[in-house]
């Protein structure tokens, strides 16, 4: 480079004699310290030459000669380089390689660079001293830089072009992003890396989809009607509906959850559990996990509604479990965290079957689930931390399946509402026997099927979203489940 400066000799002209640089005038963004150059300026003139090509176009010095323009300056100080054509842009780039640069700065050099050098590459460097230059000016502004932070910003451009196509504006705006310290590098890459999987779902993802082998059927239908099922066919059902007015499972207007009074909430999930009843053994029972929300600074009293409703329909209420949550979600107002769930049992008849004694055969020194003689009669307590990794280690059910839907089943799984493998392990093992079959009518990914499946039993899902049941697939796949249909 340094040979088209081997004489440097200081000229003055007027402003307005020299034109702007086309390159770096749309890479560099205004400095955030432009007032402080203005105000050196205008106290002690521009004593810093701007660098100037025969043709009057400036090479290094946009800033300034715009600064001198404001001011009304007579003239600035110049040094005049006879820079080949084709090498003025890679030398303006250059002599700006030491200012402290934005990411979207940088990732614009980057892209500079890349498509310049591009036009050279497969040119042998030792044939051509020029694009030599080329490739060592790269080098030596990726090294500034530094070459993980390049590879860096070259991965999330890339990404973003996939999402949105080469539009220039978008690239900026999520950089900015970075440069406002609204995200990091690292998380914007990974951001975009769950848009394009996100992308693909449309593609991997059927309108229908059901996993149907010879333990495991998960139907994708409202489990309003029951109808592949006979009647007393289940021993338990275990299941979570959806929250009132809390998710959006992305099944439309129409599914349960979304109702804007809390009434028509309750009616509707009743009238699910309608059929259920058809289905279940005499000796069978239903757990039900529902939660409660705060509304206009009240609570809606979801749980106690659903309670007696369930009883105005008969279902004989046995029980009550609290899901003790060690990561309850923050509850706002005047009010306590609160870091509970009730799970209800309901049943058909007085001769429901249950046997806890299991609770024999498991180490529960802290009493974390049971209570009572320590070998001898040991009994269930109602208030347990299902992830508290009592029985398996459940607190990251929703996390690992999430990776393995990416890496198995190349989609984005959007469940976030697992519980955990704990809860229904618990209730399987007290209130049916292996060879029995259990029902989650609100299978979502599957929890409750992995754990009949690990404690063999058969299991039916119901599910309206395919993707969850896809999930589901993802979940049971190494598990020994007989035919697949
Ligand atoms: C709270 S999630 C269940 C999560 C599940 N326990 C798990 O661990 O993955 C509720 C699920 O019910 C599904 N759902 C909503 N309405 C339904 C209906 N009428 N029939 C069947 N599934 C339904 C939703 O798509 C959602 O996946």
């Amino acid at each position: 480079m340094n040979n088209f400066l081997q004489t440097p000799k200081i000229s003055v002209v007027a402003p307005q004699k020299l034109k702007r640089n086309s390159t770096t005038h749309f890479m560099y963004v205004v400095p955030v310290n432009y007032d402080e150059i203005r105000n050196n300026i205008q106290e002690f003139g521009l004593l810093t030459p701007l660098l100037v090509n025969l043709d009057y176009e400036i090479i290094s010095g946009n800033l300034r000669h715009q600064i001198a323009i404001d001011l009304g300056l007579k003239e600035v100080p110049v040094v005049f380089i006879d820079a080949p054509e084709d090498m003025k842009a890679i030398l303006s780039v250059s002599t700006n390689k030491f200012r402290v640069k934005s990411i979207v700065e940088i990732a614009s050099e980057i892209r500079f660079y890349e498509e310049y050098y591009s036009v050279g590459r497969g040119t042998r460097t030792d044939l051509n001293p020029q694009v030599k230059v080329m490739k060592e000016e790269k080098d030596s502004a990726f090294n500034s830089i530094g070459q993980y932070k390049v590879n860096k910003v070259k991965s999330i451009e890339k990404k973003v072009v996939q999402l949105h196509g080469k539009n220039i504006e978008k690239i900026n705006k999520e950089f900015s992003r970075v440069d406002r310290d609204e995200i990091t590098l690292n998380e914007l890459d990974k951001r975009l890396d769950r848009e394009l999987l996100k992308l693909n779902n449309k593609s991997v993802i059927p309108k229908n989809y059901e996993f149907i082998t010879e333990k495991v059927k998960i139907y994708n239908s409202s489990c309003g009607d029951l109808y592949h099922l006979e009647d007393e066919s289940i021993q338990t059902i275990i299941t979570s509906p959806p929250y009132f007015q809390m998710r959006n499972y992305g099944t439309g207007k129409k599914q349960l959850g979304l109702e804007k009074e809390v009434m028509d909430f309750i009616n509707n999930l009743c009238d699910l559990f309608e059929d259920s009843k058809r289905v279940l053994k005499n000796d069978g029972s239903l757990f039900v996990n529902i939660n409660d929300c705060v509304i206009n600074g009240e609570y809606q009293s979801v749980p106690e509604l659903f309670l007696i409703e369930m009883k105005r329909r008969r279902w004989k209420y046995v029980d009550q479990y609290l899901w003790l949550k060690t990561n309850a979600q923050f509850t706002p107002g005047n009010r306590s965290v609160r870091n509970f769930e009730p799970i209800f049992h309901f049943v058909k008849s007085d001769d429901y079957y249950f046997n806890d004694t299991w609770l024999t055969e498991f180490i529960d020194d802290n009493h974390s689930i049971s209570m009572g003689t320590k070998k001898k009669y040991p009994k269930l307590v109602s208030g347990l931390d299902f992830r508290d990794n009592i029985l398996t280690n459940a607190s990251s059910n929703t996390l690992e399946l999430r990776n393995k839907c990416k890496t198995d089943g190349n989609f984005l799984m959007e469940h976030s509402a697992t519980y955990p493998l704990s809860l229904p392990l618990i209730f399987v093992l007290s209130t049916s026997k292996p060879g029995d079959k259990i029902l989650d009518m609100f299978n979502g990914t599957a929890s409750t099927g992995e754990v009949s499946v690990l404690t063999n039993r058969d299991y039916v899902g119901y599910e309206l979203n395919p993707q969850f049941i896809m999930a589901s697939k993802v979940r049971l796949e190494g598990y020994e489940l007989g035919q697949v249909a």
